[in-house]
């Protein structure tokens, strides 16, 4: 049986919400867990499958997993213990749940030298591919023959090199730096991911004894050392999920505070949702919106952060499709990522679409639809269009949507929002 949820719109959300970690900090921490024998903690994890499956993922290399719930359940902390691998063959069925396991493949080239994939593939927002990842890999001095949906690939010794990506791409940035981090000699990632989550990820390798500097900026620096040890971490708040719950204040013409966020990873969408119309007030890690009446309509080109975030784009055509105006975006990460637009369309908005690009005119009222998500941001963009269309929307296929955001029903429901989860 599949979940779905549903909406009766209508309701200005108020009051304040918490967002939670980051899901693409702790994927990649979890990752580099497996780079030391000692005791890793992560804490304020999120309840989110994509964590659950990379758990899976873990315990089956052999490395020891527990979760524990905290506080009102809201989050948990995660005790990952790897003394010894099991296996560096990363089971193909789970690979296939989470692309982001790839990243495995630096940390097991680190820790044992070895590493057996299943070729990740691309998913509903486009190809995404990996040669990066492995043109990395392979100039740190990585074997990697492909055969067929497997990669194997080994590494007696991993040295140092200069690396340059072709694109800033973050999933290769995170192989890269762990499998450097215990490599002989000094890396360079030029043209490096600049996204929060990289630093994070820097901030955490070097409490476990890594020498790392520039994550954040064009080239990152990698000293390699002989061994890391242990740590106990608290992930930075996700900015994709506290994004989305600014769009869902912004949409209904709420008042709401997001806690637990930091204004400077949502620069960008901050600026878009003034341009809308939007009051918005920034603290030490909250950021207040309140919106009031019809948004202007407002222009979006995805880029690489500092860029505005293609994980933003389908939550902001939500706006957009009610907006005073036609909107312009340019999606330029994925080749397919407006899987949101049919069932805006079906809901009444007025989108055309040309390859990349995406045209927007706003219209006055949305009517609530039955709607499917294809993947998990157009998944929340549809919740949120749910939020503020004339009468009820189901949305199915939420099962994308508990990939990302941990109780995205819960945490809008206690903005005021009618909205509940049925079993189809
Ligand atoms: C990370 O994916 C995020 N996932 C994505 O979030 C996010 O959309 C993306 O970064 C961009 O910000 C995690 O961090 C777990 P990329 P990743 O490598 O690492 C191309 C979400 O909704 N590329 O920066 O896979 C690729 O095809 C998810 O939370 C190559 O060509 O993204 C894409 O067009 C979705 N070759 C672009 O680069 C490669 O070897 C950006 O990809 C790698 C990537």
């Amino acid at each position: 049986m599949r979940d779905l949820l549903i909406i009766e719109g209508g309701v200005r959300l108020a009051g304040t919400v918490r967002a939670s970690s980051a899901k693409n900090a702790v994927l990649p921490m979890m990752a580099a867990s497996i780079l030391t024998g000692e005791e890793c903690v992560l804490r304020d994890v999120p309840r989110l499958r994509d964590v659950g499956v990379m758990g899976q993922i873990l315990s089956s290399l052999g490395a020891e997993v527990r979760t524990e719930a905290v506080g009102d359940r809201s989050s948990a902390t995660l005790t990952i213990v790897c003394r010894s691998l099991s296996s560096h063959v990363v089971p193909a069925d789970l690979m296939g749940e989470v692309r982001s396991s790839i990243f495995l493949m630096g940390a097991l080239l680190a820790r044992n030298g070895r590493a057996d994939l299943a070729y990740p593939g691309g998913c509903s927002i486009g190809h995404r591919p990996i040669d990066l990842h492995l043109q990395g890999l392979r100039d740190l001095g990585a074997k990697i023959e492909e055969h067929g949906s497997r990669i194997e690939a080994e590494a007696r010794e991993l040295h140092g090199s200069d690396i340059r990506l072709t694109l800033p791409s973050v999933g290769a940035t995170e192989n890269i730096m762990m499998a450097a981090v215990l490599a002989t000699g000094t890396t360079l990632i030029r043209n490096a991911a600049r996204e929060p989550e990289i630093v994070d990820l820097q901030n955490m390798l070097n409490l476990m004894g890594a020498s790392i500097s520039g994550a954040g900026g064009e080239a990152i620096r990698i000293e390699g050392v002989r061994r890391l040890h242990g740590v106990s971490y608290v992930p930075i708040p996700d900015r994709i999920e506290a994004g989305t719950l600014m769009v869902a204040a912004a949409i209904t013409s709420g008042q709401v505070e997001v806690s637990n966020c930091v204004p400077d990873h949502l620069r960008t969408l901050i600026d878009k949702l003034r341009q809308a119309g939007c009051t918005i007030e920034e603290g030490d890690r909250r950021v207040f919106v309140e919106m009031d009446g019809r948004p202007r309509a407002v222009d979006c080109v995805t880029l690489p952060y500092p860029g505005f975030p293609t994980d933003l784009q389908p939550p902001l055509m939500s706006l957009a499709a009610i907006a005073d105006g036609t909107s312009a975006f340019l999606e330029t990460i994925y080749e397919q990522r407006f899987n949101q637009a049919e069932g805006l369309q079906r809901m009444g908005a007025d989108i055309s679409i040309t390859g990349q690009r995406a045209f927007v005119h706003g219209v006055e009222r949305l009517r609530g639809a039955a709607v499917r998500a294809h993947d998990l941001r157009a998944g929340a963009a549809l919740v949120l269009a749910g939020l503020v269309a004339d009468g009820v929307t189901t949305v199915s296929g939420i099962e994308h949507i508990d990939r990302g955001y941990d109780g995205l029903e819960t945490k809008l429901a206690s903005l005021g929002a009618s909205v509940r989860r049925a079993c189809a």
